[in-house]
């Protein structure tokens, strides 16, 4: 793979692990990269990766000017945006606006800034299954691409509707748009407000895990690195204007998640303390991704058994990397 990827919010957790993962696996390529730094946004992640391949643009993807320029100048043959407000707590009890603001109107003004640029072959809007809304627990059904968007967060109604957005310049001005909708991604440099870092932030500070009422909530998990490959597909491979589900088929509730955790910091079930629960909580998420299987032939090469564990020790090895974005951004900001 050849040419330059403009990459939005690859400061971020997932969007740092797509750009080490692409840089590594291809020496031609470069990234430039254009993140806000929000708190979740932490240049660190960046950490060590060729400067002579990746440029960091400080500034907003709702910055229309900013995007143009960056467009006429490097002229990318794709992008991948990933810049968002992520965290469903933040969407519920902090306010919808900055979601629907950075989710819709920046996705709006992003798509606007490139679609005149010739030099771009396809743009991956990366999105997330919690479109869809919840499952029930039992019956084992799962999300397809044809699942109707029942959204039940503010954060989930805004991507949503930046997936209708994408959807809409894919259909008025044929912009090669195609749409990924990812479960939940575990693994390095995830900022620590969501529940994995979280959690092990809160044992190894002789806290209690938090856990959302019953804690009979599943979730379906994929490693960050198996999202990375699933989108170079989409990006290399995939079908302007169609959606692709991208799932690992992991189901793991996040009380049995909680007692993984226990058992790795070697704690009694004492060490689970049961909060009030989240309003409009999802009971469950599972995603069926035969059509990238099939289609693009993704297929994932980690398991949660086999890497939650790795993935805990990294934050336990990382506890430097987390103190200091800690004192950078102040304590993370949940529901407690
Ligand atoms: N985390 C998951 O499990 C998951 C699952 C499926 C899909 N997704 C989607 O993947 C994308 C990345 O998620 P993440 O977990 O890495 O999020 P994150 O919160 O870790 O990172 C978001 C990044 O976007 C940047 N950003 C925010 N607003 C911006 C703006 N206006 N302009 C430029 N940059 C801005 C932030 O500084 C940060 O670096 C999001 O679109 C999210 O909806 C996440």
């Amino acid at each position: 793979m050849k040419g330059t990827i403009l990459v939005t919010g690859g400061a971020g957790f997932i969007g740092s692990n797509f750009i080490r993962h692409t840089l590594s696996k291809y020496p031609k390529t470069k990234v430039v990269c254009i993140d806000l730094l929000t708190y979740a946004g932490n240049k660190d992640n960046l950490k060590g990766l060729p400067n002579n391949r990746l440029i960091f643009v400080k500034g907003d993807i709702a910055n229309k000017a900013l995007v143009a320029r960056l467009v006429k100048k490097y002229k990318p043959t794709y992008v991948v945006h990933f810049a968002a407000e992520s965290h469903v707590d933040r969407s519920i009890h902090g306010g919808a606006e900055t979601f629907v603001r950075t989710n819709v109107l920046g996705t709006a003004a992003l798509l606007s800034a490139i679609k005149n640029a010739s030099s771009i072959k396809k743009i991956v809007h990366v999105s997330t299954d919690e479109v869809y809304g919840a499952l029930p627990l039992k019956g084992g059904k799962k999300f397809t691409e044809e699942s109707l968007l029942l959204p039940n967060s503010p954060y989930a109604s805004s991507k949503a509707a930046s997936d209708l957005v994408a959807r809409s310049f894919f259909k008025t001005y044929n912009l090669p748009v195609v749409i990924t909708r990812c479960s939940n991604n575990y693994g390095p440099y995830q900022y620590f407000e969501k529940l994995i870092p979280f959690s092990i932030m809160r044992l190894m500070g002789g806290n209690p895990i938090t856990i959302y009422g019953d804690g009979k909530y599943v979730r379906d998990w994929i490693h960050v690195e198996d999202h990375s490959s699933a989108l170079l597909l989409a990006l290399k491979k995939g079908i302007p204007g169609e959606i692709y589900n991208i799932g690992a088929d992991d189901e793991v509730s996040n009380l049995a998640l909680a007692h993984r955790l226990l058992k790795y910091f070697k704690k009694s079930k004492s060490a689970i303390t049961h909060v009030k629960d989240r309003p409009g909580h999802d009971r469950r998420y599972a995603i069926n991704a035969s059509k990238i299987r099939r289609e693009l032939g993704w297929k994932p090469k980690h398991t949660f058994n086999k890497s939650f564990e790795t993935t805990v020790a990294w934050y336990v090895e990382h506890m430097g990397w987390m103190k200091k974005a800690l004192a950078r951004t102040g304590r993370a900001n949940t529901h407690l």
